[in-house]
């Protein structure tokens, strides 16, 4: 079953107690929080503090995506704040398998994300340095973008490097994906994937968590 971590990015900003609340009645398997810094991304989102009052509220594991600069200053802060999984980006790190050992040494599962004009390439020698591969789908930034289209083809190639290295790492998908597209996402191996706008611009939408994760049919 493909896992679903919304994010909070398209979620009520004053009310995010409540959004979780429902992601639990939900079955959300994460919750996507997206971290902007301004400077990686053209935007200011949220930081540790919200991520420490989110693991107060919520049992569901927090799937953190770091869209900042440097992010291997902020490891321990985002560790500690209570995240499940950190996702760094590799433009991001001008030392990345360093970062990235530093994030399991906080005992976090480790990622690492690629933006839509980063080769897979990138990824080759920190396959064994992590848990989780985060293959953007529109360029960081903000919720409610167009998928790009040449992401299924990178998510099979990504796809199959995860099993040449025989190794376990999740494949989590990120931007543009809703009802109309899950399926081709899923079906080019992505093992998780992230849906704002599709979630929390839904008049339902606990039915659209249901939905992609493959518990009840096509709405
Ligand atoms: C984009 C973020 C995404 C975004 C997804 O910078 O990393 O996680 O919130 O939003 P949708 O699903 O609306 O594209
Ligand atoms: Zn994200």
């Amino acid at each position: 079953m493909t896992k679903i971590s919304p994010s909070i990015l398209s979620a009520d900003f004053t009310d995010f107690g409540s959004a979780v609340d429902m992601l639990a009645r939900a079955g959300a398997d994460y919750v996507h929080c997206d971290v902007m810094d301004g400077v990686f991304v053209p935007n200011i989102s949220f930081g540790m503090g919200t991520i420490k009052a989110l693991s107060k509220r919520t049992s569901i594991p927090l799937d953190v995506h770091l869209m900042i600069t440097d992010p291997g200053r902020y490891i321990g802060e985002f560790a500690e704040a209570g995240a499940h999984i950190i996702t760094v980006h590799a433009e991001a790190c001008t030392h990345l398998h360093r970062t990235l050992q530093q994030i399991r040494s906080t005992g976090k599962l480790a990622g690492v994300c690629i933006n839509p004009a980063t080769s897979p390439e990138a990824l080759r020698y920190v396959m064994d340095d992590v848990d989780l591969i985060l293959c953007m789908s529109v360029n960081p930034g903000f919720g409610g973008q167009k998928f790009i289209p040449s992401t299924l083809e990178k998510l099979r190639t990504i796809s199959a490097m995860i099993k040449a290295s025989g190794r376990s790492i999740i494949l989590e998908a990120d931007g543009g994906v809703g009802l109309s597209n899950y399926r081709d996402v899923a079906a080019a191996g992505a093992d998780m994937i992230v849906a704002g706008s599709a979630v929390f611009s839904a008049e339902d939408p606990e039915k659209v968590i249901r939905t992609m994760r493959g518990e009840i049919s096509d709405l």
